[in-house]
């Protein structure tokens, strides 16, 4: 079983203004609710796949039983800790007349340490040895930045697979834990080196530095519309780009590690696994916010991914 964990979800609330600006008065024509935050976007679009899944994190007042409710009618499993401090609402302001998105997201509850136990012990109460662990997003900013580090190392001891997708602090730490496996995008791993990362060649050297320093398992490096690297002990592969219509690449790198991690519960091999995550992501960015793409544009976008061992 896939379980991920979302420790500062989110509604996303989607409101298209044409013209929009700061100042003055602005109408919105349409309005769109989702689920969101790193964690159940992972869990839409395993789910999509035609994967099973169990979200879980933390959740409050009526935005957090709108996200349960939500993943309830798309028969996404949950298991979340409730509080009732409100989960936060991000804003976003889609304006197809100047081409521009706003974003306006809010900071999200304060979380306590009874809850914050409370889910971990749910999580390993349910864990077993082939389970897989996602973590990834930001955390509730009185949380210390060793969190997924700590929660990685109790989840390894179960036998368990970890997935690790955060920035800065969370992930330089994280990666200390030695998870099975970690998505940064380019400018991420570049944040764990303290360097600048511009080209695939050199990224690869440094994924491969994740894998042997740490004893990752897979380095899965995200670069946008020029794909991803996928490095392990072995092998170093490049899966090119595919060319798509763009509507928006929030949440690319979510489908990614939403079909690695699926990848890995259906024991798919290195390339199968490269080709299914690279197609995923590409459908996503094809989707406007963070909704998920369905499986028939993903299943069509596998054959046109082209991939190059380096
Ligand atoms: N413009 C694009 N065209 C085609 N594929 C894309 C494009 N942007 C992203 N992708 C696909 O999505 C994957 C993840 O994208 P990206 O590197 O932007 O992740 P990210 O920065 O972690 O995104 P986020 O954290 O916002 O979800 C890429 O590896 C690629 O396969
Ligand atoms: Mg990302």
């Amino acid at each position: 079983m896939i379980y991920t964990v979302t420790l500062n979800p989110a509604v996303d609330k989607t409101v298209e203004i044409n013209d929009f600006s700061a100042g003055k008065v602005n109408r919105v024509s349409s309005v769109r609710l989702d689920a969101g935050g790193k964690g159940i976007n992972v869990s839409k679009v395993i789910s999509s796949l035609g994967g099973r899944s169990i979200a879980m994190g933390i959740l409050g007042g009526a935005s957090g039983g709108f996200i349960k409710d939500y993943l309830d009618c798309r028969g996404i499993d949950s298991d979340f800790v409730f509080i009732d401090e409100e989960t936060r609402t991000n804003l976003k302001v889609v304006d197809s007349l100047k081409g521009t998105n706003t974003d306006i997201n809010e900071p999200g509850p304060l979380v306590n340490s009874d809850d914050l136990d409370m889910l971990l012990q749910k999580l390993l109460d349910r864990v077993r040895e082939d389970s897989i662990v996602v973590f990834s997003g930001s955390v509730p900013d009185n949380l210390d930045k060793t969190i997924y580090a700590r929660w990685i190392g109790e989840i390894k001891e179960k036998g368990a697979a970890t997935i690790l997708d955060a920035d800065r602090e969370l992930l330089k730490n994280g990666i200390k834990a030695g998870p099975y496996l970690v998505k940064p995008n380019i400018y991420e791993l570049g944040e764990i080196f303290d360097t600048a990362i511009e080209e695939a060649e050199q990224a690869e050297r440094y994924a491969r530095q994740l894998v042997v320093d740490f004893g990752i398992e897979l380095a899965a490096v995200s670069l946008g519309e020029k794909g991803a690297l996928y490095v392990d002990k072995k092998r170093s592969l490049l899966a090119h780009g595919i060319k798509v219509d763009v509507k928006s690449t929030v949440g690319a790198g979510d489908a990614l590690v939403a079909a690695l991690a699926y990848s890995i519960d259906t024991k798919a091999g290195f390339e199968a696994a490269a080709r299914l995550a690279t197609a995923c992501s590409a459908a996503n960015v094809t989707t406007a916010g963070t909704q998920a793409a369905d499986w028939s544009l993903i299943d069509d976008l596998q054959e046109r991914v082209v991939l190059e061992y380096l």
